[in-house]
């Protein structure tokens, strides 16, 4: 069963940007907006050292580590070789131009 909250409009994530979605408690999820409109949604905490990768640089369907540049792939919340480390990931789509995210992970 989904759970998908509507987060804001696509085009409120800037290109090759992403928007945190806060939570009490738990960490906090970064949604990505690709250059090629894709969405991904990863934790917002870098597997090396905690880095908010929210605010890392996105090209393609990766992301580099703003502390670091780890760089993880967004749709598999991998590090790319030759650095290891996972990150959690969560459905997310967009569905008439409208973000929707479901905050339960998705199993590793
Ligand atoms: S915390 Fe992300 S690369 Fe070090």
């Amino acid at each position: 069963m989904m759970h998908w909250q509507a987060i804001c409009r696509l085009d409120e994530i800037p290109l090759r940007g992403s928007r945190v979605v806060k939570r009490e408690g738990e960490v906090d999820i970064a949604v990505f907006r690709c250059a090629d409109d894709r969405v991904f949604a990863l934790a917002d905490r870098c597997p090396h050292k905690g880095g908010p990768l929210s605010q890392g640089i996105v090209s393609g369907h990766k992301v580099s580590c703003p502390l670091h540049g780890m760089q993880l792939g967004l749709e598999e919340g991998r590090a790319l070789e030759p650095d290891e480390g996972c990150v959690g990931r969560f459905p997310v789509r967009v569905v008439d131009g409208r973000v929707e995210l479901d905050t339960t992970p998705i199993a590793p």
